[in-house]
C-alpha cells in the first residue's frame, strides 16, 4: 500500500505551458505554412476566415515573438527554477501543408536549438502535438479529421518528431483538449461545418478518427522511443450540480460525461456504454473500421494532462453547450469571478484531481492553470498583482492536498508563465503572466519583457518544491 505522502515528491515537475501559436508568431516564416489559428481575428471562440483579410489583424500572426525571443524568455523561466516547460510543435512548420511527403527542416531545426535551450537550462520539455494548430491545407483539401486520411498525416508527423527529438523530449501530449471538439471544434479539430450538417456527427466522428490517431501515436512513441511517456490532454475544468435537486445532479453528471467520455476512450481503451444513449438521441452513427476498437484498447495514455481554470454550475434543463461548464450555467454565489466570467475555484482543482485519479488511476499531469486579468503598470512602470499571486497560491494549496489525499499528481505547469494571445478571445489583455509583455489588443507595443511581483513569488514557490507557500 502506498505511504501517506505529506509533501510534493521530488522530481515534481513544475514550470510553466504555453501554445507555439499564442507565442511564436513568425507565422510564415522559415517555409512555415498556415494553420487554422491564423485565420482567428478575435480567438477561437468566434468567427475564423478561411481566407486572410488584408484589412484585419490577426494576433497570432506576430504574437510575441517567441520564436526569435525564446532565449530571453527561457532564461528568465530558468531564474524561476522552471522544472518543465510546455509548449507545441506547430504542426505546420514541419510539414507546411499537412499532406507533404518530406518535412521542412528549417521547422525541425527551430524546435531542435528549443528543446536544446529548455534541456541547457534545466527544463524537461513537455510537448503537444496539436495545439489548436491543423494545418489549413488538411481543412481545405480534406475537410480535416472528418476524413481518415488525416490519422495517416498525423502519424507521419509523429513519426518525424519522435524520431528527431527521441532523448531529447520524454513528455509528450497527442491533441490538446480533445474535449472539446464538442464546445470549439474548428480550433480543436480544424471542423467548421458545412449547411444542412449533423454537426454531433461530425464531431463524433472526428473524434473516432482521432482517438484511433492518439493510439497509434502511443504505438509508435513508445516504439520510437521507449523511455519517453505519452499522454491525453483534456480540459477539465468543472460543473457542479446548482442545487441538490436529484434532476440537477444527475444531469450535471451527464453533463461531465461528455468530456470525461474522451478520458474514458483514451484512457479506459473502450467506448463506454452510456455513449450508445447519447449518439442515438443526437441521431449519430459513427463508422469505425475492424481493428479500430482493438486499437484503441491496446494503446492507452500512459498519463493524463489536462487544464483546470474554474468552475460553473448546471441547472436541470439548461443546455448542453459546453464540455466543461464555465462559458455556461448558473454563476455560483460562493466564488468570485475574473472580469473574464470565470469563477475561481481552488477547492474544485482538489475535487477534479480526486475525481480523475478514482476513475482513471493513472498519473495526472495539470498542465494548464491560471489567472488570466486586467494587469495595470502601476507608477513605477511595474506590475504589482497580488491578485495573481493569491489565485496561484490557493491552487497550489489544493493540489498539495490532492497529493495528501494519496492522488498521483506528476507536476504543475502554470498556463502563460509570460504574457500571450488568448486563444479564446485573441486579446493581449488577458494576461497570464509572471513577465509582462508590451504589446496590445492591436498589436502595438514594444514587445519588451519585464518582471510582475508574481515572478519573485513564483520563483520561491518552486524552490521549496512547493513547500513556501
Ligand atoms: C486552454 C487552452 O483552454 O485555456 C489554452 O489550452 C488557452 O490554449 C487557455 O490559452 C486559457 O484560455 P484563454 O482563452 O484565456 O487564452
Amino acid at each position: 500500500m502506498k505511504k501517506y505522502q505529506y509533501q510534493f515528491p521530488q522530481g515534481f515537475l513544475w514550470g510553466g505551458a504555453i501554445a507555439a501559436n499564442q507565442a511564436e508568431g513568425a507565422y510564415l516564416e522559415d517555409g512555415k505554412g498556415l494553420d487554422i489559428s491564423c485565420g482567428f481575428a478575435h480567438g477561437i471562440k468566434h468567427d475564423y476566415d478561411p481566407v486572410i483579410d488584408p484589412s484585419k489583424f490577426y494576433p497570432t500572426h506576430e504574437a510575441v515573438d517567441f520564436y526569435h525571443r525564446y532565449r530571453e524568455d527561457l532564461a528568465l523561466m530558468e531564474e524561476m527554477n522552471f522544472k518543465a516547460f510546455r509548449t507545441s510543435i506547430n504542426w505546420s512548420r514541419i510539414f507546411p501543408n499537412g499532406d507533404d511527403a518530406e518535412p521542412n527542416e528549417a521547422g525541425l531545426k527551430f524546435y531542435d536549438d528549443l528543446f536544446d535551450e529548455m534541456r541547457k537550462r534545466g527544463m524537461e520539455p513537455v510537448v503537444t502535438l496539436s495545439h489548436y494548430e491543423t494545418p489549413v491545407h488538411l481543412v481545405e483539401k480534406y475537410g480535416s479529421w472528418r476524413s481518415r486520411k488525416l490519422i495517416d498525416f498525423f502519424l507521419r508527423y509523429c513519426k518525424t518528431v519522435f524520431t528527431r527529438y527521441r532523448g531529447k523530449v520524454n513528455y509528450w501530449l497527442t491533441f490538446n483538449e480533445l474535449n472539446n471538439m464538442r464546445r470549439m471544434p474548428g480550433g480543436a479539430g480544424g471542423i467548421f461545418f458545412e449547411e444542412g450538417e449533423n454537426h454531433q456527427q461530425v464531431v463524433y466522428q472526428a473524434s473516432h478518427h482521432m482517438f484511433v490517431a492518439h493510439a497509434l501515436a502511443v504505438k509508435l512513441c513508445h516504439e520510437v522511443c521507449p523511455e519517453a511517456k505519452i499522454g491525453c490532454m483534456l480540459s477539465l475544468s468543472n460543473t457542479y450540480p446548482h442545487t441538490c435537486d436529484p434532476n440537477d445532479v444527475f444531469e450535471t453528471m451527464e453533463l461531465r460525461r461528455r468530456s470525461l467520455f474522451y478520458g474514458d476512450v483514451m484512457i479506459r481503451g473502450y467506448y463506454p456504454n452510456y455513449i450508445a444513449r447519447v449518439w442515438k438521441d443526437e441521431g449519430v452513427e459513427v463508422e469505425m473500421l475492424p481493428g479500430d476498437e482493438e486499437i484503441i484498447r491496446q494503446y492507452t495514455s500512459d498519463y493524463l494532462g489536462f487544464s483546470y481554470y474554474r468552475t460553473s454550475t448546471h441547472e436541470y434543463g439548461q443546455p448542453f453547450y459546453g464540455d466543461t461548464g464555465g462559458d455556461q450555467g448558473t454563476p455560483n454565489p460562493y466564488l468570485e469571478s475574473t472580469p473574464w466570467g470565470w469563477q475561481i475555484d481552488p477547492v474544485g482543482l482538489r475535487y477534479t484531481l480526486n475525481e480523475l485519479y478514482d476513475r482513471y488511476q493513472i498519473p495526472l499531469f495539470v498542465v494548464e492553470n491560471g489567472l488570466g486579468q486586467v494587469d495595470e503598470l502601476g507608477p513605477d512602470g511595474k506590475v504589482h498583482d497580488d491578485y495573481r499571486i493569491d489565485y496561484i497560491r490557493r491552487h497550489v494549496q489544493a493540489l498539495k492536498e490532492a497529493v495528501k489525499d494519496g492522488v498521483d499528481v506528476m507536476g504543475y505547469t502554470y498556463w502563460g508563465p509570460f504574457d500571450i494571445v488568448s486563444a479564446g478571445t485573441g486579446e493581449m489583455k488577458k494576461r497570464y503572466g509572471f513577465v509582462y509583455v508590451d504589446r496590445d489588443n492591436e498589436g502595438k507595443g514594444t514587445l519588451e519583457r519585464s518582471k510582475k511581483d508574481s515572478f519573485e513569488w513564483y520563483k520561491k514557490l518552486l524552490a521549496s518544491n512547493g513547500e513556501e507557500l
